[in-house]
């Protein structure tokens, strides 16, 4: 079997489409303009490229970008006052902090107090709980955007059975939940999982999130399954001494043998999650208007 590519890169297309759709229609019909706030503290390279991207995918959807860069050196005290101005700003709607912060900065007081309405990651915990009990809530991007393209593939997921390797706290866990609310049968796997190759053969769904290069081959795949490959790992160009080469947790030439479709690596999950941000957002500028919620944007 060869199996379908499941195109992220286009359907995030789509996805940033109905988020341009919808903020059109929320200026002319409301005079409303949704608003993302991201805050960056320090200059780590890559949190720079990521907080670039955000601002300019969230200007070309027609909505409102404001970047907070903070030197490395900011306070506890001065990050927190600068997230109690951005609760109290009615023109920004969705706020995201860059993680990770400084080691100097306690992370989940930060999270914890921006407004769980605005939390367009959905790493608050009220957040966390409300999904955590199938209730309505704002889903951090990720796995949002993973179940936005399964449901896109498969129409209902109800009965499957979903394993998901990794239990993080910005990936793995919110994906099973949301797997859950779908009602697959849900396995947690991670690295301490006994026959992990075994439990994974059971998926007709499978979502590797361990951060590992390459680390699920075709012969942990059930033929026919559906593999959804959340990795980002850069390693050494097999082909090419010097350069890098990026990656995902499967290993894409022997799961695509077997899978009945996958998501690669560039080109699958990555680009879905800034278009579930804009998405968020959106959700986000609705509900605190009192607006119906934005059909196909949300879980
Ligand atoms: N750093 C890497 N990914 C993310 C994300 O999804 N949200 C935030 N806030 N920081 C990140």
């Amino acid at each position: 079997m060869t199996a379908t590519i499941i195109d992220g890169k286009a359907f995030a297309a789509t996805v940033r489409a109905r988020v341009a759709t919808h903020v059109a229609a929320l200026k002319s019909d409301h005079d409303l303009t949704p608003g993302l706030a991201v805050v960056l503290v320090g200059e780590d390279p890559a949190s720079q490229v990521y907080v670039r991207n955000k601002g300019k995918q969230t200007a070309e959807a027609g909505m409102a970008s404001f970047e907070h860069k903070l030197d490395v050196a900011t306070s506890q005290k001065d990050i927190l006052s600068l997230v109690d101005q951005l609760n109290a700003d009615p023109e920004v709607h969705g706020i995201l902090v860059q993680l990770p912060l400084p080691d100097h900065v306690d992370s989940a007081e930060v999270i914890n107090r921006i407004s769980p309405a605005k939390d367009v990651d959905g790493f608050h915990i009220s957040n966390v709980g409300l999904l955590g009990t199938g209730q309505k809530s704002m889903v951090p991007c990720t796995p949002l955007g993973c179940l936005m393209m399964l449901r896109d593939h498969h129409g209902s997921l109800s009965g499957l059975n979903a394993v998901v390797v990794g239990r993080s706290n910005i990936v793995g866990k919110p994906m099973a939940q949301l797997l859950l609310g779908e009602s697959c049968t849900v396995t947690i796997a991670h690295s301490r999982t006994k026959d992990l190759a075994d439990v994974c053969r059971g998926a007709d769904i499978l979502v590797a999130a361990v951060g590992r290069p390459e680390m699920v081959p075709g012969d942990w795949v059930k033929p026919g399954a559906t593999v959804i490959d959340v990795g980002v790992n850069r390693i050494p160009h097999p082909e090419k001494p010097g350069k890098t080469k990026l990656v995902g947790d499967v290993d894409f030439a022997s799961a695509s043998a077997v899978a009945g479709a996958i998501t690669p690596v560039p080109g699958g999950v990555g680009p879905m999650t800034i278009a579930c941000l804009l998405a968020n957002t959106v959700t986000a500028c609705c509900r605190a208007n009192g607006l119906p919620e934005p059909e196909g944007l949300t879980a």
